[in-house]
């Protein structure tokens, strides 16, 4: 059983979070549907290409920005898949009040805004990420890419030993093309990595019996 050592970790404080403007709780949620969950997912390149490649999964993808996320609005109503839905707010306030404990089987983390001069945003280093990692379940995954070897390094670091997860560091292939970051940097020929994050059976955290009060 792992259970974490909190010497590291400032806690979160998800009841001082306030609801998302316009919030609904997806009807899969409700049901047995395996469950990912997409952090800036930009203008919805890989949400797309998942929701296609993985008809039975079911991608939230959250997008904070609202001019990339019209963009990626546009294009889900076109496709129409019946296994993506697209959601216009911040990922932390959203994942608080909308996800039970265990219930996401992937959570994609793609090019995450680098945080350089502001290493408590990035997302390994966040109380929050003790969070996100209640919502997942026992064997689910982490996948995060970027393109700065530093973010990677700091991320596969905090992943061993403060969250105490198996991680799986590679390089990513030059041909990939999953986001349009991904195909930014690649075609400017700069080398990116991702990071595989899996929660061990039996992990427990602070979260794994907190629910949002009734709104
Ligand atoms: C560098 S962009 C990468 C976008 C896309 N994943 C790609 O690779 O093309 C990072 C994105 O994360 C979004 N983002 C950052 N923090 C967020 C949060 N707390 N909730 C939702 N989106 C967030 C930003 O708005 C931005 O669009």
């Amino acid at each position: 059983m792992t259970t974490l050592s909190h010497r590291h970790n400032r806690a979160f404080l998800p009841e001082k979070l306030l609801l998302p403007r316009d919030f609904f709780v997806p009807e899969v949620m409700a049901t047995k549907t395996p469950l990912a969950l997409e952090i800036g997912a930009g203008r919805g390149k890989h949400a797309l290409s998942f929701a296609k490649a993985h008809p039975d999964c079911h991608l939230i993808a959250i997008e904070r920005t609202k001019n990339k996320f019209m963009a990626f609005e546009k294009l889900a109503l076109q496709s129409s898949f019946p296994n993506l839905t697209a959601i216009h707010a911040d990922a932390i306030a959203w994942t608080v009040f909308a996800l039970p404990p265990k219930r996401l089987s992937k959570i994609f983390i793609l090019y995450p805004n680098p945080e350089q001069k502001n290493p408590n945003q990035q997302w390994l280093n966040m109380p929050f990420f003790e969070f996100l990692l209640s919502r997942l379940q026992a064997g689910g995954e982490i996948i995060l890419a970027s393109n700065i070897e530093a973010y990677i390094d700091n991320g596969e670091a905090q992943a061993r030993e403060v969250w105490q997860l198996q991680v799986e560091r590679s390089s990513v292939p030059s041909d990939s093309q999953r986001t349009h970051f991904e195909v930014k940097y690649l075609a400017r020929g700069e080398p990116c990595w991702e990071l595989m994050m899996t929660k061990p059976i039996g992990y427990k955290t602070r979260f794994d019996d907190w629910l949002p009060k009734e709104n």
